[in-house]
C-alpha cells in the first residue's frame, strides 16, 4: 500500500473505532435507564430522566416545589400530572381549627406577609398569596389550601405523605392528630396515607388513635447530629420506639451501614429531598422505599 493511502486508512479505521465506541456507549446509556428527553415544566434545563421500578414510591415534595409554588393546588396538580406515586405536604392548624397545607408556622417566606397560622383564622389565611415569592408568574396567585381542598383535588389517586408540623415555639397543636385522622377517615383515604413527623410523640399519638395508620419518623440534620452522635443503634431504638413503620431520612445522612441497620429493625426507608438524577440513581440502587423530590419529572417508573 502507498504510505498516503495507509495513513488515510489508519485515520478512517481510527474514526470507525471511535464511532463504534461512542455508539456503544450511547446504546448502553440509553438502555440502562435514560428514556428520551421529556418536555416538562422545569426551573432549570434537564437532559434526561431516570427509571425506577414500582417498588419505589416517587413522592412529590410539597407537591413538587421545583415545578410549581410549594404546597399549593397548582403544585399538587403538577405532582399528579407528573405521575408521582405520592404527594408530600405539610400541615398546620388555624386559630379556628382548620388544617391548612403550608410549610412554615409563619408564612412570610412564601407569601411575603408575616402572618402566623396558629393565631390566624382560615379567612385571614385565605387572603394570602402562597405564590407571591415563587419565581416567575406562570402560576398567578395561589391560596394556601386547606387539607380538604388537597384531598378533593387528589380524589384518592395518589398516596399522601402528610407531615404534621409544630407551632412557632416548637410545641404541638392541640389535638391535631385526631383532627387529621377524622378528616382522612371521612375521605376514606386512611389506607393510602403515611403520616410523617420530626416529632416522635406526635407519631405515637397517631398509633394510639389508630394503630393501622402508617407513620414515618423524619430524621434530619438536627436529630442526626445530636442523637446520631450516639450511634446508629440509638437512632434505630428511638425510631422503633416511636412505633413508626418508616424512617424518612435527609438523604445526605444515609449510608449503607445505617440503611442496613434500619432494614434489620424492619423499618421502611425513604429519603428526602433528592433532586438530582445522580443522587436518585444512588438511592434506587440502594433499594429505598420512597424518594421524595422537588422534581418528580426526573424520576419515572419505566423499568
Ligand atoms: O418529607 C420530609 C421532608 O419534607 C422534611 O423536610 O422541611 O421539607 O418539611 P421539610
Ligand atoms: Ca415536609
Amino acid at each position: 500500500m502507498y504510505p498516503v493511502y495507509q495513513k488515510r486508512m489508519r485515520i478512517i479505521s481510527r474514526n470507525l473505532i471511535g464511532y463504534l465506541l461512542i455508539s456503544a456507549a450511547l446504546f448502553i446509556t440509553a438502555s440502562c435507564s435514560t428514556p428520551p428527553q421529556e418536555n416538562t415544566m422545569k426551573n432549570e434545563p434537564q437532559n434526561s430522566t431516570i427509571c425506577c421500578d414500582d417498588s419505589i414510591m416517587i413522592t412529590a415534595h410539597r407537591g413538587g416545589s421545583g415545578l410549581a409554588p410549594e404546597n399549593t393546588l397548582a403544585a399538587f396538580k403538577s405532582g399528579i400530572e407528573q405521575d408521582a406515586d405520592a404527594l408530600e405536604m405539610d400541615i398546620h392548624m388555624t386559630s379556628d381549627g382548620h388544617l391548612v397545607v403550608v410549610h412554615d408556622p409563619s408564612v412570610a417566606r412564601t407569601t411575603g406577609k408575616t402572618v402566623v397560622v396558629e393565631t390566624s383564622t382560615l379567612a385571614e389565611i385565605k387572603k394570602l398569596d402562597a405564590a407571591a415569592k415563587y419565581f416567575g408568574k406562570a402560576f398567578g396567585s395561589q391560596q394556601i389550601p386547606t387539607l380538604e381542598e388537597v384531598l378533593d383535588l387528589n380524589d384518592g389517586k395518589l398516596w399522601l405523605q402528610i407531615e404534621i408540623k409544630m407551632r412557632s415555639d416548637g410545641s404541638r397543636y392541640p389535638d391535631i392528630e385526631s383532627r387529621l385522622l377524622q378528616i382522612l377517615e371521612a375521605y376514606e383515604i386512611l389506607d393510602r396515607v403515611i403520616i410523617i413527623s420530626f416529632d416522635f410523640p406526635t407519631l405515637k399519638t397517631i398509633k394510639v388513635l389508630n394503630p393501622a395508620v402508617l407513620t414515618g419518623a423524619l430524621a434530619g440534620k438536627a436529630y442526626l447530629s445530636s442523637v446520631g452522635a450516639k450511634g446508629p443503634d440509638e437512632v434505630v431504638r428511638q425510631i422503633k420506639e416511636s412505633g413508626a413503620d418508616y424512617v424518612g431520612i435527609s438523604h445526605t445522612y444515609l449510608n449503607n451501614s445505617l440503611f442496613g441497620s434500619f432494614r434489620e429493625a424492619g423499618l421502611g426507608v425513604g429519603v428526602w429531598t433528592v433532586n438530582t438524577i445522580e443522587d436518585m440513581r444512588k438511592y434506587i440502587e440502594l433499594g429505598v422505599d420512597f424518594i421524595t423530590t422537588d422534581r418528580p419529572d426526573l424520576l419515572r417508573h419505566c423499568l
